[in-house]
């Protein structure tokens, strides 16, 4: 056998949930003595972590598969991984597509990789699918970033809606506990990471499968209360969290977001759809007065906050007018930003079995129009910011432009300026904005920190 390092290369699919478990399980890897590769077709073990949350993303990882599958038929040492939402969903049935993979496991085992390898190199096909209680993680991840940092605070999600495939790939909702969540802050804080994202699918839903009440019955361990405890983290400057639900969003987590100077003034709430109607046929729980209520809430604490969300046309049976309901929704609300997407009937799913779904044509027409509003709303509300001085955290060099930096405002606006990547990653930077586009700034700094005293 050769001496050298065995490599291994990840591709990661799908949300920051799958980003936060990929990096995980790089940090397994290189624990195990693998060395990353960027280049799939020099690594000895590549792993793909899926999505399944729209059928073109599923099948991008099948195109991927086909093309490794066949290299290992030259290079039989070679391991071959099918990891995240798809593995969940399809599980032994994708050792029967693709045989010549190693192993399928779901999302919930992430952090078991080491043990789940130890059985693929004892020679054996590995299925790992069952629903487990998630082990907190013991290595450390190899993350993206030095700057930015994402933390799982809640695993898996509880809600029904009925055109989602997460809850059935995720499974039940699981939380952290606040002190492990602290702890994993607290050294992200001593590795100078200056921004940490808490992550949950709902994250609203956090703590209640925790035990502990106050005397008057409510959880101990609210979203709220979790922004309380880990707010002091040494190091540690912005705390950004997502993805908030709509029906569960109260009212004292905007006064802690309003109180608490490190937690950014954005929010990211998905509407899915402007109709009630739509919204019930959903099963999301709330209607689209209630929506508007929230966003009003926040404005009335934070006027300037950020307001993302994502949203879903064509649904089946939607109407032009209930279609038209989700346009006026995003015109009266102005978001900064909307993720759209059109409806893709999902495996499992009640919605995927309807008899009235729409057409492709339809759908995709709904979704250019809806993305055409998207960016006049969106450049909107950039210029509000023209002639501004806004804070920078600076995370990467401008690929496009080296004399660039780039960063995000609290808004979580794309910011570039000039500035040299060295002096200024991981710097906090006063930006005076000159230029504004639909999902982007530019500016100039108007303070340069100091080099920092390392
Ligand atoms: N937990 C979050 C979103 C999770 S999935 C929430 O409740 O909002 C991310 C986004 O993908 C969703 O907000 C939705 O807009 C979109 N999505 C989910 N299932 C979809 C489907 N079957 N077809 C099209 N878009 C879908
Ligand atoms: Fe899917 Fe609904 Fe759960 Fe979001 S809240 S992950 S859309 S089931
Ligand atoms: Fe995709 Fe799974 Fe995330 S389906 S969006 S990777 S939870």
């Amino acid at each position: 056998m050769s001496s050298s390092p065995r490599r291994y290369h990840i591709t990661t699919f799908g949300c920051q949930m799958n980003k936060a478990d990929s990096e995980r399980m790089a940090g397994i890897l290189e624990n195990m003595g693998f060395q990353f590769s960027e280049d799939p077709n020099q690594a000895d073990l590549i792993l793909y972590n899926t999505c399944s949350i729209r059928d073109n993303a599923e099948h991008k990882v099948y195109s991927y598969l086909g093309r490794q599958a066949k290299r290992k038929l030259q290079q039989p040492n070679l391991t071959l991984i099918v990891a995240g939402c798809v593995a969940q969903q399809e599980g032994e049935a994708l050792l029967r597509r693709v045989p010549e993979l190693d192993m399928v496991m779901g999302p919930q085992h992430a952090n078991r990789l080491e043990d789940l390898l130890e059985q693929v190199f004892a020679g054996n096909q590995v299925v790992a699918t069952e629903a487990v209680h998630i082990m907190e993680d013991i290595t450390k991840p190899r993350r993206e970033s030095q700057v930015t940092a994402w933390v799982n605070v809640i695993y898996g999600c509880n809600e029904r809606c009925t055109y989602c495939i997460v809850p059935s790939v995720r499974g039940i909702e699981q939380s952290r506990t606040p002190e492990a969540i602290r702890a994993e802050m607290e050294e992200l804080g001593r590795q100078g990471y200056k921004e940490v994202t808490l992550l949950g699918q709902n994250i609203d839903a956090y703590g209640r499968d925790l035990p502990g009440t106050t005397p008057e019955g409510r959880n101990l361990h609210t979203l709220t209360d979790l922004l309380y405890f880990v707010h002091d983290v040494p190091g540690i400057e912005r705390i950004r969290f997502a993805t908030s639900h709509p029906r569960y969003f109260t009212e004292r987590l905007i006064r802690a977001c309003q109180e608490l100077p490190k937690v950014c003034e954005h929010f990211h709430i998905p509407f899915q759809s402007g109709d009630n109607d739509v919204l019930k046929a959903m099963a999301r729980g709330y209607t689209q007065e209630k929506y508007r209520r929230i966003i009003d809430m926040i404005r009335h604490y934070m006027p300037d906050a950020s307001i993302s969300a994502d949203a879903i046309v064509g649904f089946p049976g939607e109407t032009e007018e209930q279609f038209e309901n989700t346009l006026k929704l995003l015109e009266e609300i102005s978001f900064d930003m909307l993720n759209t997407a059109a409806y893709s009937p999902r495996p499992g799913t009640p919605a995927a079995v309807w008899e009235n779904q729409l057409s492709e044509e339809v759908k995709s027409d709904r979704l250019q129009r809806l993305n055409h509003l998207v960016s006049i709303k969106a450049a909107e509300r950039s210029q509000r910011y023209l002639g501004r001085i806004e804070e920078v955290l600076v995370e990467e060099q401008n690929a496009k432009d080296p004399t660039q930096v780039m960063g995000r405002t609290r808004g979580n606006r794309l910011t570039f300026f000039t500035g040299d990547i060295n002096q200024l990653k991981g710097q906090l930077v006063q930006v005076k904005i000159t230029e504004s586009r639909a999902f982007s700034l530019s500016g100039e700094a108007i303070s340069v920190p100091q080099p920092a005293l390392v």
